[in-house]
C-alpha cells in the first residue's frame, strides 16, 4: 500500500536531488549502508537461538548477504568526497525476542518477510531513479537478493507457524505494525515542520520591520553618525 507511493516519490524526487548535490547522495547511500549492517545484525541476533542446522546456514547466508549490501552501499557512498564521515550506529532494539524462544520465530520471519518485500520495491525505485552512476548496479544486484531473502523468510515463517493461514496473519499484523512505526516516525518529522514555519515567519517579519525602521529613521535625517570629538570643529 505504503510502496507505490513512495516508489513514485523516489522516482520523482531522485533524479533531481542526487544530481545537484553529491553530498546528498553520500548521505543517502551510507544511510543505506547502516540500513543493510543492521538487517545482518538483527540475524545474527537471532541465529544464536536456531537449533535447527539447515535453518541456520539459511539465516547466517542471509545474514552475510546483508553485509555484503552493507559494504557495497558503503564503497559507492565513499566515492563522494563532500559525504559526511561515517555516524556513530543507532542504538539497536532486537526483533526477535530471545527471551520467548521459539514462539517468536513466526513473528521474526514475518517481520522480515514484509521489510525485504519494502526493502526490494525502494530499491526498484532507485534503480530507475538514480540514473547513469556507479550506485545503480549496486541497487540492482541488492534488489535482487533482496526478492529472494523475501522469499526465504515467508517459507521459514511457514514452516514456524504451520499452516498458510496462520503464515499469512502473521504478515498482516506485521504490515500493521511496521505502517505504525512509519505513521509515528512520519508525525514526528512532521512535528517539526510548524515549529521551523514559525521561526522562519518570525525572522521574516523581524528583518522586514527592521528595515521599514531604518528607512523611517534615514528619511528623518536621524542617521549613524560618529561622537564629535574635543578638537572637532
Ligand atoms: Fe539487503
Ligand atoms: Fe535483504
Amino acid at each position: 500500500m505504503v510502496n507505490l507511493p513512495r516508489s513514485v516519490f523516489i522516482r520523482a524526487l531522485v533524479p533531481i536531488t542526487w544530481r545537484t548535490s553529491a553530498r546528498r547522495m553520500g548521505s543517502s547511500l551510507r544511510f543505506f549502508s547502516v540500513m543493510e549492517a543492521d538487517s545482518a545484525w538483527q540475524l545474527l541476533y537471532a541465529l544464536d537461538a536456531v537449533d535447527d542446522p539447515s535453518t541456520g546456514a539459511l539465516v547466517l547466508q542471509h545474514a552475510l548477504e546483508e553485509v555484503h549490501h552493507a559494504c557495497e552501499f558503503e564503497r559507492v557512498a565513499m566515492a563522494y568526497r563532500s559525504a559526511p564521515p561515517p555516524r556513530p550506529l543507532p542504538r539497536r532494539r532486537p526483533i526477535f525476542e530471545r527471551e520467548r524462544g521459539a514462539e517468536a520465530w513466526p513473528e521474526f520471519f514475518a517481520h522480515a518477510h514484509v521489510g525485504e518485500k519494502d526493502v526490494f520495491h525502494q530499491f526498484d525505485a532507485y534503480t530507475k531513479g538514480v540514473g547513469d552512476c556507479p550506485a545503480r548496479s549496486v541497487f540492482t544486484e541488492a534488489k535482487k537478493d533482496e526478492r529472494g531473502h523475501a522469499g526465504l523468510a515467508y517459507k521459514l515463517l511457514l514452516t514456524y507457524s504451520g499452516t498458510p493461514d496462520k503464515a499469512n496473519a502473521f504478515v498482516r499484523r506485521a504490515r500493521r505494525d511496521r505502517a505504525w512505526e512509519t505513521w509515528l516516525r512520519f508525525s514526528r518529522r512532521l512535528g517539526s515542520i510548524p515549529a521551523g514555519l514559525f521561526l522562519t515567519v518570525l525572522y521574516a517579519l523581524g528583518g522586514l520591520g527592521s528595515v521599514a525602521a531604518c528607512r523611517k529613521r534615514m528619511r528623518a535625517g536621524a542617521g549613524f553618525s560618529y561622537p564629535k570629538r574635543k578638537n572637532d570643529p
